[in-house]
């Protein structure tokens, strides 16, 4: 059992500390926002995350779990430190480092014994090399600060599962002291470790985040090839995903990659590979392909519909991804700015995210409880996220709610069979279009 203290309570830092606890150690979480705090002493996450409250309640009773805004008493004493800030992404693309800073600086005023600072958060290449020196800079008291990278793999919506079963736990280090120490923390969890330098570790996360990023990028780039070809991209990555070197994961067409990683975690390395005088020419083509395929259902809509003025508009899902109630990056936040400042009339459908959309469209939009809701009289319908609840409607309801059935589904929700029989014109990413009965005579695109 070690004493770990956690900087940051968002998905990297709450999730780590939480399962940390669960296997064992005692663990304090630090966070500055109050209202955070305040939240987790009544054992709520405040982020969406399956599981995760019911682990809060029990870790915090079996007092192997403490939440607070007092860093100083937080970090005095901890054998490891982990930071789970986020390092969000700068006007040019570049990774924002204030938070870390911020921690660092921090940590370097309070620890009062020998630590390892554990650097989580997804940084730049050289950054555990250029934070060490920083605390060893600026440390108060007589003790040694050694720094190690352990990137995180985690994904939202699974982050807990993630956490628990991992792959693979990568870590950077420099000395055998902090090989042994991490070896401690992680025992367990009973996962393969790898060791590193830190440099390597810190390149792992970027090549990782940015190969999947790029998986996808290829994938749709295939999928709109596969329209102007009479292919169908849902046949073509099956048939693909036969192969073992390729596997069946990250193989989904749709209107692009979105969340707080894939979008960062591409320009950063591309910032940074620029830097140092080296153009990361495939990751940039994954950048360009992701940012085009955002307006591809537009493109689409765009045929068949001059202005969206006056229209009322059914959206169906708009978190980044199924199973989360970030909005960070969605694709269908500058599709609905689009679509308002066309003058559409905006009628929303998320399950979990709309609470979060009001924040930003806190107006401008009807925001409707269920799909039927959403979906009555319409002229079209655009759907932005694969929630299950989406993928089961029954698709002969929109031909029955809807003014004119017009769908556009940048998720490839329906098999088109489905679509066919329902009678709908429906259009998705890398599939041959599908006309109802009035519209036979469309060209099909
Ligand atoms: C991603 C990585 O998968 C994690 O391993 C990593 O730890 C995390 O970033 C991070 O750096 O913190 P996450 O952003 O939660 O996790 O979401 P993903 O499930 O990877 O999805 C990212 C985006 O790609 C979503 O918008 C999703 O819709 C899209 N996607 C995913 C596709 O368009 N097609 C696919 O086949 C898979």
């Amino acid at each position: 059992m070690m004493h770990i203290t956690v900087a940051g309570t968002g998905y990297v830092g709450l999730v780590t500390g939480v399962c940390l606890a669960e296997v064992g150690h005692i663990v304090t979480c630090v966070d500055p926002i109050q209202e955070k705090i305040e939240l987790l002493h009544k054992n709520i996450s405040p982020i969406y995350e399956p599981r995760l409250d019911g682990l809060i309640r029990k870790n915090a009773e079996a007092k192997k779990l403490f939440f607070t805004c007092d860093y100083k008493k937080a970090y005095a004493n901890a054998d490891i430190i982990i930071i789970g800030v986020g390092t969000p992404e700068n006007e040019d693309g570049s990774a924002n480092l204030t938070f870390l800073y911020t921690v660092a600086r921090e940590i370097a005023q309070s620890v009062e014994k020998d630590c390892l600072v554990v650097i989580k958060s997804t940084v730049p290449i050289g950054t555990n090399d250029k934070m060490e020196a920083f605390m060893q800079k600026n440390v108060v008291n007589d003790v040694k600060i050694e720094v190690a990278s352990n990137p995180e793999f985690l994904s939202q919506g699974t982050a807990v599962h993630d956490t628990m079963h991992a792959s693979r736990i990568v870590i950077g280090i420099e000395s055998d002291r902090a090989k042994q120490t991490l070896m401690e923390m992680y025992e367990p969890f009973q996962q393969p470790i790898i060791s590193m330098n830190r440099r390597s570790a810190e390149m792992v996360k970027y090549a990782s985040n940015d190969f999947l990023a790029l998986k996808i990028s290829f994938v749709n780039d295939i999928a709109n090839l596969c329209e102007v070809v009479g292919a169908n991209i849902d046949d073509v990555t099956n048939g693909m995903s036969y192969d073992s070197r390729i596997g069946n994961k990250f193989l989904q067409a749709g209107i692009g990659y979105g969340g707080s990683c894939f979008p960062k975690d591409t320009k950063a390395l591309h910032w940074l590979s620029e830097e140092e005088g080296y153009v990361l020419r495939t990751v940039k083509a994954a950048i360009e392909v992701n940012e085009k395929q955002k307006f591809k259902l537009m493109k689409k809509a765009r045929k068949e519909f001059a202005s969206f003025a006056g229209l009322k508009v059914a959206v169906l899902g708009v978190t980044f991804k199924a199973g989360t109630d970030d909005l960070r990056e969605a694709p269908s936040i500058p599709n609905v700015r689009l679509l308002l400042n066309e003058g559409a009339n905006v009628h929303l459908y998320d399950p979990i995210g709309a609470a979060n959309f009001k924040k930003i469209f806190p107006t401008q939009v009807t925001y409707e409880s269920t799909i039927e809701e959403a979906i009555e009289n319409a002229d079209i319908c655009f759907i932005f996220t694969e929630w299950k609840k989406i993928k089961d409607f029954p698709l002969s309801l929109f031909r029955e709610k809807m003014a004119s059935p017009y769908i556009y589904d940048g998720r490839n929700c329906y098999s088109l069979a489905e679509a066919q029989k329902a009678d709908i014109f429906y259009r998705s990413i890398g599939r041959p279009a599908v006309n109802h009965v009035s519209e036979k005579e469309t060209v099909e695109i």
